[in-house]
């Protein structure tokens, strides 16, 4: 499938802010020519020009932004159109206060910054709803104009009157009484009953900071209320032209709004991604923005853009490290790898003042294209067309499925429990995720709603899945019960979707499927000692949590090697229907995973994208019957294959006994049968 019918091929471009460079049309003729020298074929446009595109209430200038497109459509250069509500221009704020968001401890900070204005402001979405129109009007049969660009990473909470009557709303509209509200967030403890709905008003550290289950309602009212934006942003341009599908760009690891949810306003899915190349183990870097590039992916299961990234460094980070050779190519080449049809920057051209001016941009203050940033973009740029006939190739389906859920994230980092406010939900999920990175096994994740679908799934994983929303476990059973393998940790099933806890025991509704009980929650001290002994006698370090299970007659495959629980089950396998239940207790480190994953997949046979024995620090991922082979060490590493195969990037034919440059990536098809004679 394409993500942009107007222009179905692999995008490659960035933002394009040539509102910085108005006065300069020899700056703005060269970056057409340069455009070509790159081999981009794509910009956005638009994204901050608020205040360029309506200097004055009411009055509204496109004229400089007709130049831009036109001169960009003569030269061959489509456009992911933006809308500006991402930054509200100065009169805006001066004259509607109410735009700008108040802070969690109430204040309303003035104008200034971006991303900072009232989702619920009425004027502000009436203020965007008709700039959309006139944008939309103007523009949406342009040529050149392939997708509308939503706003710019949709963030943050505001806690202003408005917002307060608009929380009040949705808790009415969820709960329909306060009996039932007060019920669901156990307000009888620390008399915190609500006698009449003006009472009740959002958490934060200026009223109420402990009720978690009002907390995790408050972020989904947060996640409503940028749906609705969203919303109103969405079918102002579509009510001109239903046929132009929109975008938003989602963010790393974003904890505020659930991007499942979010995801339903949307028609494509595009992302940011800006790995921290070389700040430590690349590996690791590697698994960690493969899974997000899975984890986006998965959120509208079909294919995503990669709308922002950098092609030398950021300057937002404590060390601001360049791409080292050969790893610009890679890390572009691995969103393509997991489902992109893109590969965007942020930003073309170096701006020069303001905040991002020694941000990397493909295009330099010194405007040069004979140095290496710029010769890495043209590479990637090359390498894109070359990768034409992948362009329709979906990711292969996966068998292999991890439940992420953002309200299950909220639950566990609000809750006071073993490690507080260190549960590092992310990177348990991430370690269960490397374990197939490592492995060339496709994965998707999904989440709890009722929507999910697990019957086409070998293996699911459900690393610290706390919360059972929507009944969950019964999916999770009935998903055992028919054959499917099931692993499922510690600190799972103990609450419900309210953020209530199971009574009766945990995992909730799921303790004969796993044939354990997690009885106890022991939290370790980093000097603390404690093992995961299996049953062949390998210890592996366990850290930071342990359950101690109740045994109700699951298989016990390891135990404790220490404390007052030594020789107590920690890992499990329970037979249940026609599948299979694992139970891992405690946060075990990799090696202890890895000998896990071997002992499940044993039982298993799950396709791997190459039929090859992957050196450490290498992985490989399929798009139809291309597998992109990628390093991630900074040396060679030497493979063998099992079949012929040409590179897509070079046109070679590959040795089987293959040498994998540092920081190299293949595109592997498999050779046909003409070909070899
Ligand atoms: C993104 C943002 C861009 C730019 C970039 C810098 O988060 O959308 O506008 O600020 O970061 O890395």
């Amino acid at each position: 499938m394409t993500l942009t019918p107007r222009y179905p091929v692999f995008l490659h471009g960035g933002d394009y802010n040539p509102d910085q460079w108005l006065d300069r049309p020899d700056i703005l003729e060269k970056d057409i020519e340069l455009m070509h020298e790159a081999h981009v074929n794509c910009v956005s446009v638009g994204i901050f020009s608020w205040a360029r595109l309506e200097p004055e209430e009411g009055v509204y200038d496109f004229a400089w932004l007709d130049e831009v497109i036109d001169r960009l459509w003569k030269g061959g250069i489509h456009v992911c159109l933006a809308t500006p509500s991402g930054a509200r221009p100065a009169w805006m704020a001066q004259k509607y206060p109410e735009v700008l968001r108040v802070d969690e401890n109430l204040h309303r900070p003035r104008f200034g910054e971006r991303h900072n204005h009232c989702l619920t402001s009425p004027v502000y979405r009436e203020k965007v709803r008709q700039m959309n129109t006139r944008l939309a009007q103007h523009y949406h049969d342009h040529p050149a104009v392939i997708l509308w660009h939503l706003s710019n990473e949709y963030s943050g909470d505001c806690r202003c009157p408005l917002c307060q009557d608009a929380w009040r709303a949705w808790l009415k509209e969820k709960y329909g009484d306060l009996e039932s509200l007060n019920s669901r967030w156990w307000t009888s403890f620390w008399s915190q009953r609500y006698t009449d709905w003006s009472q009740v008003e959002a958490p934060g550290p200026m009223g109420e900071k402990s009720n978690t289950s009002m907390w995790v309602d408050w972020r989904r009212f947060c996640t409503h209320q940028c749906r609705t934006f969203i919303r109103n942003e969405k079918e102002a341009v579509q009510a001109v032209d239903p046929t132009l599908k929109t975008t938003a760009n989602l963010m790393y690891r974003f904890w505020d709004y659930d991007y499942f949810s979010l995801a339903e306003e949307i028609d494509v899915v595009s992302w940011d991604a800006y790995p921290g190349w070389h700040s430590g183990d690349d590996t690791h870097t590697g698994a960690d923005f493969a899974m997000q590039h899975d984890l986006m992916r998965s959120l509208k299961k079909q294919p995503f853009l990669l709308m922002e990234s950098t092609p030398s460094k950021v300057n937002w980070k404590p060390v601001n490290k360049l791409k080292r050779p050969g790893m610009h190519l890679l890390s572009s080449l691995q969103a393509v790898a997991h489902g992109s049809q893109s590969v965007m920057y942020f930003q073309w051209r170096k701006g020069r003042g303001a905040a991002e001016m020694f941000h990397g941009a493909v295009v330099d203050h010194d405007g040069r294209s004979d140095v290496r940033v710029f010769q890495d973009v043209r590479q990637v740029g090359l390498a894109l067309e070359k990768l034409a006939p992948v362009y329709d190739s979906p990711r292969e389906d996966a068998q292999v499925c991890i439940i992420f859920d953002w309200n299950n994230w909220w639950a566990i980092d609000y809750a006071q429990t073993g490690h507080n406010k260190k549960m590092k939900y992310n990177e348990t999920v991430l370690m269960h995720y490397r374990q197939m990175w490592e492995r060339g096994i496709a994965v998707d994740f999904q989440d709890m709603r009722g929507v999910t679908d697990l019957s086409g799934y070998k293996l699911v994983i459900c690393p610290m899945l706390f919360m059972f929303r929507e009944g969950f476990e019964q999916k999770l059973r009935t998903f055992v019960e028919q054959g499917g393998t099931l692993v499922m940790t510690y600190d799972s099933g103990v609450v419900d979707g309210d953020d209530l806890a199971f009574l009766g025991g945990r995992p909730g509704g799921l303790m004969d499927v796993l044939g354990m009980r997690g009885a106890e929650l022991d939290a370790l001290f980093p000097d603390d000692r404690q093992a995961m002994v299996m049953n062949n006698g390998r210890r592996f370090p366990v850290t930071e949590l342990c359950e101690i299970p109740e045994h109700l007659g699951a298989e016990v495959l390891a135990t404790y090697g220490h404390d007052f629980y030594a020789g107590m089950p920690c890992l499990t396998r329970n037979r249940f229907g026609k599948g299979t239940a694992y139970y891992l207790a405690a946060k075990v480190n990799a090696d202890g995973l890895d000998a896990m994953y071997q002992e499940v997949l044993n039982h298993l046979s799950l396709d791997r994208a190459l039929d090859a024995a992957l050196p450490r620090g290498v992985t490989a991922s399929r798009r139809g019957d291309t597998v992109f082979l990628q390093n991630y060490n900074p040396q060679p590493v030497r493979m063998r294959l099992t079949k012929d195969y040409t590179d897509l990037l070079t046109g070679s034919v590959q040795p089987r006994k293959l040498i994998l440059p540092g920081f190299g990536v293949m595109v592997l098809t498999e050779m046909t049968k003409d070909q070899e004679e």
